[in-house]
């Protein structure tokens, strides 16, 4: 019997261990929620415990899910916390119907929630090549491995500047993202270096905001670059990660290729890597 519990496909193998009852598959271990916020009525984070054995980089994606009767329900979710924190921090959007997202926002402190054995993904430092600028391009909760990537410190000694954009339909959707940057200078690890060194460009498409429109269309005019009053993309210095929607990152990828970057990947580092944000 195999269990294919993802929404992206992902087949789990049919072992099983016994856990105080309740038989989980072997790739699967029992964590406990530790905290949750609700950003919006359609945004929440949450951060779990983390098995000591449980090792990620920073940037990559895990298995998360609950029990659904005697099956785990499992989805995709980037791991929102650096690989050095002791638990494990993700943020996600509520679906009403979707099947995992409807039950997982009523989450409460002290509930079980399982969790993956293996985390991978292409959002890695490693697959990029050495440069100067880290441009980190996100949509929605396409945001959630870049909170990761900002907080480790292996980014600061790669990277002299990190420029870090999050678009989304609606002003109130950025409060995560915004959170995010602005704690940076309240951590133990990265609060000396990050403040000086980190641009945050957070847009909105629907609604009035100071900075207006698409990433996609605001790199196109220019206007991206005005702002932030920083040089255009330019491959001898810039590296970038982008995570959002199918089409958003079609068309993120067209403008990079464009100025000269490349895609890279695990086994080919390059100028730039992309991931589905993947509950959406
Ligand atoms: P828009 O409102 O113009 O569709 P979603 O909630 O649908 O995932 O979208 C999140 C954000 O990503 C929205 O602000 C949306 O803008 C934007 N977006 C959607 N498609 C693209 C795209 N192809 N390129 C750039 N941004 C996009």
């Amino acid at each position: 019997m195999t269990y294919n519990v993802s929404e992206t496909g992902t087949i789990l193998d049919q072992e099983s261990t016994e856990t105080e009852g309740v038989k989980l598959p072997k790739p699967v271990s029992e964590q406990t929620v530790t905290n949750i916020h609700h950003w919006t009525d359609e945004l929440f984070s949450f951060r779990i415990t983390r098995p000591p054995e449980f090792r990620f980089r920073s940037g990559e994606f895990v298995m998360l899910g609950l029990m659904d009767g005697s099956k785990p329900l499992l989805r995709a979710y980037s791991i929102a916390s650096p690989s050095w924190d002791e638990e494990l921090d993700f943020y996600s959007i509520k679906v009403k119907d979707g099947p995992l997202t409807s039950r997982l926002q009523h989450i409460q402190k002290g509930d079980k929630i399982l969790l993956g054995r293996k985390p991978t993904g292409t959002l890695v430092l490693d697959a990029l090549i050495p440069g100067k600028r880290l441009f980190l391009f996100s949509t929605g909760t396409g945001m959630a491995p870049f909170a990761s990537i900002l907080k480790e410190p292996e980014t600061y000694e790669k990277f002299d500047e990190v420029i870090v954009t999050h678009t989304c339909r609606n002003v109130a959707d950025l409060d995560y993202s915004r959170s995010v940057v602005e704690n940076l200078s309240e951590d133990p690890l990265v609060g000396d270096v990050a403040p000086g060194r980190v641009k945050y460009y957070a847009t909105t498409t629907r609604e009035d905001f100071a900075y207006k429109g698409r990433i996609t269309h605001l790199i196109a005019s220019g206007k991206f670059y005005e702002d932030l009053e920083i040089p255009a993309l330019d491959p001898r210095t810039d590296r970038a990660m982008i995570c959002g929607s199918t089409p958003m990152i079609a068309d993120t990828k067209d403008i990079l290729e464009a100025a000269g970057l490349s895609e890279g990947s695990n086994a080919k580092p390059a100028e730039f890597v992309v991931e589905k944000a993947f509950v959406a």
